[in-house]
């Protein structure tokens, strides 16, 4: 029987206060379907993740790796094979974010394109370039690429954020054509989700009234949680999705693809 062995990039459980994270969400649940993760981030909070792992009866490793650095990937996938035997999923699920990238392209230093797309491209492809022949290996498996509709539905002063999540689409058809049948590639994308990152410096009110306002432009009617997304993955990770391919699954409850207004 194969082994179900995952590896999670930007995996740690919120930054501060072990609040929810979608890669965090993403690793727990990988576990409860069975999975041995290795949880990866720079941040230390990655331990909760694996915290709660244990707690649930499952396996995991922490692994503090740099997405940007060909050692720190080679060091986690070597724990994935040392200590839980191979590798059959990837998530890539890390994003840079800073007050320097909120920008259109004229104001967007150099500097602050560069890192970003050395993160939130140069990562996929790196994780992506390194996990491949390992998941190969092993005998074959999933990757799964989170993105966000902001690459197709751009808002404004947002730029190397569109430009590397619309990228991201496009490296996950390419691996999805040149790595099936043994790989299947596959993208998740969600809009809006409630982050412990994004709660930071609100109070309790401005909140709730933060995520009320945005929810008027679901149509849902409601922010997304992070459970909601690693559910998804949870899907194209298993054999349900045996012939889901190069896909991407919008997880924004049907705004990419509504106008909201009314004749
Ligand atoms: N939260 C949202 O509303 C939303 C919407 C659409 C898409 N997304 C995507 O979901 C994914 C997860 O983001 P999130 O919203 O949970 O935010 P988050 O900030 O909680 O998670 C991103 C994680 O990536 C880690 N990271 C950043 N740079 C890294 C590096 N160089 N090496 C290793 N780890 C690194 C961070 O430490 C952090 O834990 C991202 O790809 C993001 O673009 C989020």
């Amino acid at each position: 029987m194969k082994i179900k062995v995952a590896l999670v990039t930007g995996a740690a459980m919120g930054y501060k206060k072990g609040g929810p994270s979608i890669g965090g969400s993403i690793a727990i649940q990988l576990a409860k379907d069975g999975f041995k993760v290795v949880v990866v981030d720079v941040l230390k909070m990655r331990e909760k993740t694996v915290e709660i792992i244990k707690k649930n009866g499952g396996e995991a490793i922490s692994v503090r790796a740099n997405v940007t650095k060909k050692k720190d990937i080679l060091t986690a996938l070597n724990i994935a094979k040392e200590k839980f035997g191979g590798l059959t999923c990837l998530v890539n699920c890390v994003a840079r974010y800073s007050a320097g990238m909120a920008n259109n392209v004229v104001k967007t230093s150099e500097d602050e394109w560069n890192k970003t797309l050395d993160v939130n491209l140069g990562g996929y492809y790196r994780c992506a370039k390194y996990a491949i022949p390992l998941i190969l290996k092993s005998g074959g498996g999933t990757t799964i690429n989170i993105s966000s509709p902001k690459g197709i539905r751009v808002i404004r002063n947002f730029a190397v954020y569109a430009v590397s999540k619309a990228a991201i689409e496009a490296l996950t058809k390419t691996l999805a054509i040149d790595f099936a049948p043994k790989i299947r590639t596959n993208c998740v994308s969600p809009d809006f989700v409630r982050i412990e990152n994004s709660e930071r410096g609100r109070s309790k009110e401005e909140l709730e009234n933060w995520y009320k306002e945005i929810a008027r432009d679901y149509p849902m009617g409601r922010v997304c949680e992070t459970q909601e997304v690693a559910n998804v993955v949870s899907f194209l990770a298993s054999d349900k999705a045996s012939y889901i391919n190069g896909e991407t699954i919008y997880v924004d409850s049907g705004k990419t693809h509504s106008d909201r207004h009314n004749f």
